[in-house]
């Protein structure tokens, strides 16, 4: 029977609205868009946009451009490749953390020089999280160097059983260490890459169903803190070149996926709203907005409909899932701004989070 329910909003704290510099992929329109059609009240979005966040007039220009397009909440990371440690203090106030790349990503803004590394962390003003795309070797680095530069560790869509071994032995020595999962990792394995080509391909790889259980597994012992999208749009004809770009849209297909997983008795209703709102806060250094929320309906039965995505890539690596759940409305500060299927605010309700 279908029912109705209450949710606070996710917030998600990995996102690519990929403007300015992308916008063949998304637009903060569009993302956003995207983002309360999913249920989503709030994203954080990572600097790999052309220019990337490396500078405080990088931020001025997104702020400007989330001002006039943004409808959900927002906040911005900045970025690093250790030539901008002057920058640092100026933007510190404005931004949520700062985004590291230490391994293979999309984009050029991979580090590898480990004494860039260090200068980076020592330099980071001390109490915002440092967000790091780091596997294994180099999740291990971090690690250490966050341990040593006294910083908060935030590890970014953990997605190997090794990995996530590593950080809860980290948590067990009492490091300030958090950790989020992604959705792709949650419900699909490199099995499924058969099925879905590049349209499965991102950075972490989808992992094994050990590595799959894993992350399941350590959500139940509390070692995951929060579940995030890392929506990284690429347009189809992108995906289909030869060299297909990593990475693949979420924000649309997050909440009804875990609604789903509620409905399957993979989780419970408090570990979600953990997981996708009440931690992310904290790890953000944030309160949830006042009189929002969204509402889920449950107990039902369909296949997602790609033609209805609000992204403006236009395609889900999810469309053959059957789901349970579907967000009917969404309301941000009191304020209904998604309702069946549709985008209702031609105003711009999103205000930044910090
Ligand atoms: C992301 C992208 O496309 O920006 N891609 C991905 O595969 N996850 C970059 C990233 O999060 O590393
Ligand atoms: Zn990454
Ligand atoms: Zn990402
Ligand atoms: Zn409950």
């Amino acid at each position: 029977m279908s029912q109705i329910i209450r949710f606070p909003g996710m917030v998600d704290m990995h996102v690519h609205m990929r403007e300015p510099g992308l916008t063949q992929k998304e637009d903060w329109l569009t993302g956003t868009s995207a983002a309360i059609a999913g249920g989503v009240v709030a994203i954080v979005d990572m600097p790999n946009t052309i220019p990337p966040t490396f500078t405080s007039e990088a931020i001025d220009e997104k702020e400007g451009i989330a001002r006039e397009k943004a409808l959900c909440d927002y906040g911005f990371y900045f970025g690093s490749d250790g030539s901008n440690l002057g920058e640092f203090e100026k933007v510190y106030d404005r931004v949520c953390g700062l985004k590291l790349y230490l391994d293979e990503t999309t984009g050029s803004l991979r580090i590898d020089d480990e004494k860039k590394m260090d200068a980076i962390f020592r330099a980071w003003p001390r109490g915002k999280p440092i967000l790091v795309h780091a596997e294994r070797e180099r999740l291990k680095r971090a690690i250490l160097l966050a341990e040593k530069n006294y910083q908060k560790l935030h590890c970014c869509h953990v997605a190997r059983k090794v990995d996530m071994e590593l950080i809860a032995n980290a948590k067990q020595k009492g490091l300030p260490i958090t950790c989020e999962v992604a959705p792709h990792h949650l419900f699909l394995t490199n099995k499924d890459r058969t099925r879905l080509g590049s349209l499965a391909m991102m950075k972490p790889e989808l992992g094994t169903e050990a590595d799959q259980q894993a992350l399941w597994d350590h959500i139940k012992k509390g070692t995951v803190d929060c579940i995030a999208t890392d929506h990284a749009p690429h347009t189809l004809q992108e995906k289909e070149a030869s060299t297909p770009p990593m990475g693949v849209p979420g924000l649309e297909t997050a909440m009804p996926l875990l609604f789903t997983a509620i409905e399957d008795g993979k989780l419970t209703h408090d570990e979600l709203t953990q997981l996708t709102n009440i931690n992310p806060c904290r790890i953000l250094g944030i309160r949830p907005a006042n009189q929002t929320y969204v509402e889920v309906e449950t107990g039902i039965q369909y296949q997602l409909d790609e033609r209805t995505l609000k992204t403006k890539c236009g395609w889900s690596p999810f469309s053959d899932a059957t789901l349970k759940a579907r967000i009917v409305r969404t309301i941000i500060r009191g304020t209904e701004v998604f309702r069946d299927g549709t985008i209702v605010t031609t105003q711009r309700y999103g205000k930044n989070i910090i």
